[in-house]
């Protein structure tokens, strides 16, 4: 069983893949309607509509390295193991929004893993020489919500600083593990 964080991961990087300059990751953890909602939203070069018919398939990928794309199928198939599902939405040249549910409370539902690592993940692929991506990643639990916007780092640093610098993703690091935790009430 995979972290979702790591879902999270494989499916932003598909995002960075496609051109995206913004990424917007959103998880929702409502407790009462015991759902737990997923979704990231980008900007990039979106997908075929032939291809977004089939993209449910493990042998649908645009790689040239191989011929399987499993990031899409295997967040499918945890999301339809905890009564939830994947829906995909995507126009050419505007962007894609993937949406995953899940069931919050059900046996087979996966942590949520180390998100703190997968933000760190990507800000450091999405900040390269030639370009930079910006992601925002909101976390709602109930009524409480955490927000990290790159972009409002990148003001606060100015432009001659790069986010990828290793003590700007630790402080980002610790920005995110002390907002998670106190979503949960200091937990
Ligand atoms: N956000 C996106 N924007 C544009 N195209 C996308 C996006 N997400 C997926 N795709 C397209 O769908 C294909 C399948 O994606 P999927 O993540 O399942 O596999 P993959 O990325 O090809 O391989 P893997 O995830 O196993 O490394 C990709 O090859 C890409 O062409
Ligand atoms: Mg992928």
């Amino acid at each position: 069983m995979k972290d979702l964080s790591l879902h999270i991961l494989d499916l932003s990087q598909n995002s960075i893949s496609a051109g995206a300059g913004l990424v917007k990751i959103t998880v929702n953890e409502d407790i009462k309607k015991d759902t737990l909602t997923i979704s990231i939203e980008d900007d990039g070069k979106g997908i075929q509509k032939d291809l977004l018919k089939n993209i449910m398939d493990p042998f649908v990928t645009t790689r040239t390295s191989r011929k399987v794309g499993l990031g899409i199928p295997l967040m499918q198939a945890a999301c339809r193991r905890c009564e939830g599902d994947l829906a995909i939405e995507s126009e050419e040249n505007v962007g894609t929004k993937l949406t995953a549910t899940f069931r919050h409370g059900h046996i087979d539902r996966a942590p949520m893993g180390d998100m703190a690592e997968t933000m760190l993940t990507l800000i450091l692929a999405g900040s390269d020489s030639d370009r930079s991506v910006d992601f925002v990643y909101k976390h709602i639990l109930n009524s409480e919500e955490f927000c990290l916007d790159t972009r409002e780092i990148r003001t606060a640093l100015g432009s001659e600083i790069n986010l990828g610098r290793p003590d700007v993703l630790m402080w980002i690091k610790g920005y995110i593990n002390e907002g998670l935790k106190n979503l949960r009430g200091g937990m």
